[in-house]
């Protein structure tokens, strides 16, 4: 089945042609078009700013697209339609509702994290399950238990910050740039991960929940006392790295011993960091379970984990789909 994927819940304008069948993953066209240059100048995502840029980016990148991909060869339009921006998605959204009423097809309604969570199966196509999910993007840390394909439980989630925001708020008190994961882990690089003694939120509390709010505060702090001067700024990221790593894969280890799972799925932008997952696989592998995670390219927000979602998921009439800044993931 080849279908047109959209994605637009945050400041990336993604669109994807797939072919998909129960046996292969073939990308054909896999567009990302970043915003990263333009929100670096404020430290962080202006959402009217990134709405405006995905009016102007998308129509001419689905012009492109469609030249290689004209509208017949298209079966299925897929859409990111929460949760995100409102702002963002909506220009997604009312584009893919457009074109799925222009050219008559059936289109299909995605949920941001199930992209975030399949989006291993694209280079990956067998999945043992049950299975579990650690999502970790610049909004959501969660681990997800997976059944099968559409049957997800949430099992913990992060009670206040998101893992990627941690990293991009400590970028932003140390004036690392934005967006702050790429920037830590490249000077994590050169640091000792023990230089600093830095705290582990909710590491031993008896759930799969998260909390990373505590960690950017003694960011904040330690900055604000002169604790990190320049000099010591690798070994300070080399040890703010080691314990976000810490806390997400002693739990996610916890709960694939204790749910018995036969795999774990790592997905979101954090999956792009390469510490997270050497640490992630080396501990899976003494517990025989199954690792998958994406690429680099797969792993931050882009179209062609949307339209795996959407393969695994059925049409909805056109007229009935909203996005949804708020959906909840069932
Ligand atoms: O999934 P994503 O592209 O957007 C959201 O849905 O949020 O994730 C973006 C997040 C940002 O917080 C960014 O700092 C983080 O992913 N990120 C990383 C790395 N690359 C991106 N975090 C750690 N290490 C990386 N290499
Ligand atoms: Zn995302």
């Amino acid at each position: 089945m080849r279908i047109l994927a959209i994605e637009t819940s945050c400041d990336d304008t993604s669109v994807s042609v797939v072919d998909i069948t129960t046996r292969k993953i073939k990308v054909l066209t896999h567009i990302v078009s970043s915003q990263e240059a333009i929100h670096k100048e404020f430290g962080g995502i202006v959402p009217e700013v990134a709405a405006r840029k995905h009016v102007e980016n998308l129509p001419a990148i689905l012009q492109t697209v469609l030249k290689k991909h004209p509208a017949k060869t298209i079966e299925r339009i897929a859409v990111t339609m929460g949760p995100g921006l409102i702002t963002s998605l909506l220009v997604g959204v009312e584009a893919a509702k457009t074109l799925a009423f222009a050219w008559n097809k059936p289109i299909i309604p995605v949920h941001h994290i199930e992209g975030h969570l399949l989006s291993a199966l694209i280079e990956n196509h067998t999945i043992r399950f049950p299975a579990l999910g650690l999502v970790v993007s610049g909004g959501h840390t969660e681990l997800i238990l997976v059944h099968g394909f559409g049957k997800y439980r949430v099992i913990g989630e992060t009670q206040d910050d998101a893992a990627g925001e941690c990293f991009d708020k400590a970028a932003k008190i140390l004036n690392l740039g934005y967006p702050g994961g790429p920037a830590i882990e490249k000077l994590a690089l050169k640091g000792k991960t023990d230089a600093y003694n830095l705290p582990r939120p909710m590491l031993k509390s008896d759930n799969y929940h998260f909390s990373f709010a505590g960690l950017k505060t003694a960011v904040l702090y330690l900055h604000r006392d002169g604790k990190i001067p320049k000099s010591a700024i690798n070994n300070f990221c080399a040890s703010l790295q080691q314990a976000i790593v810490d806390v997400l894969v002693s739990k996610t280890i916890r709960a694939a011993e204790k749910f018995g799972v036969k795999t774990v799925l790592l997905g979101g932008g954090v999956a792009a960091n390469s510490h997270l997952k050497k640490t992630l696989a080396s501990a899976l592998s003494k517990i025989h379970c199954d690792f998958l995670a994406p690429s680099r390219k797969y792993s931050t927000d882009n179209a062609t984990m949307i339209a795996v979602a959407a393969y695994h998921n059925t049409p909805v009439q056109w007229e009935k789909i909203k996005a949804d800044p708020n959906l909840e993931l069932k």
